[in-house]
């Protein structure tokens, strides 16, 4: 077998891998529209998309990496995570999401509760740099929290100058943040809807 040759156990993973693929695609909803009106979409990340992060990263400018993780990331360096970033994905401890606008993905936002305080929940959005800017790391923060309605609080780390990621956090209830100059620590006590509060 040469080793480009996947063999009768590479065609049957890859069967495996394309009902996946088509099980993810049903899975696949609208999410509304951005500011300027293009209409996006959301799926739970699934983690048949180890491709689609590793793309997504690699297209990722050096500004973007270091404020998604508070310092710079190689391409190497990120292959290393996926296993955390994909594999332990199960929709409720670790929620994770893909955004799609104009016919490909467009970010990935997750939230990962607290083990001890599963009321309590990281929160880290990703979105392409092209698309920054125009509503889609509100859109996915939505998204997250309408998939995780008993959640009390989300406390991350972000930098002090990422006044974008500020305003999204701020936006999703009380923010309190420690530290004014390189990383800050945030705390949202997020907002209930009339129907949580019930
Ligand atoms: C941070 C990030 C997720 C925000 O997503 P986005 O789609 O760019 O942001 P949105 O368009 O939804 O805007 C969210 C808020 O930030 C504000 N904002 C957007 N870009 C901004 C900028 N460059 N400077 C200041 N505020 C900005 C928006 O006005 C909005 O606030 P508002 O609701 O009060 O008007 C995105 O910029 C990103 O992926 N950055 C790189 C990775 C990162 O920093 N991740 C967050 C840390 S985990």
């Amino acid at each position: 077998m040469t080793p480009g040759d996947p063999g009768p156990g590479g065609a049957r993973s890859r069967a495996v891998e394309t009902a996946a693929a088509r099980r993810a695609a049903r899975l696949v909803r609208d999410a509304g529209q951005l500011r300027d009106g293009t209409p996006v979409r959301v799926r739970p990340l699934v983690t048949q998309d180890r491709a689609l992060l590793v793309a997504g990263f690699k297209a990722l400018s050096h500004r973007s990496r270091r404020a998604r993780f508070l310092q710079g990331v190689s391409d190497a360096q990120f292959a290393r995570m996926l296993p955390v970033l994909l594999d332990t994905v199960d929709q409720r401890a670790h929620v994770a999401l893909v955004l799609y606008a104009a016919g490909g993905p467009i970010g990935v936002g997750r939230l990962r509760r607290f083990t001890g305080d599963p009321g309590a929940a990281d929160l880290a959005v990703t979105v392409a740099d092209d698309w920054q800017g125009r509503g889609a790391g509100s859109v996915l923060a939505r998204e997250l929290l309408a998939r995780a309605g008993d959640l009390r609080e989300i406390r991350t780390v972000v930098s002090a100058d990422n006044h974008a990621s500020l305003a999204l956090l701020s936006r999703l209830g009380q923010l309190r943040s420690e530290g004014a100059n390189g990383d800050c620590d945030v705390v949202v006590q997020l907002h209930r809807s009339p129907a949580a509060s019930a």
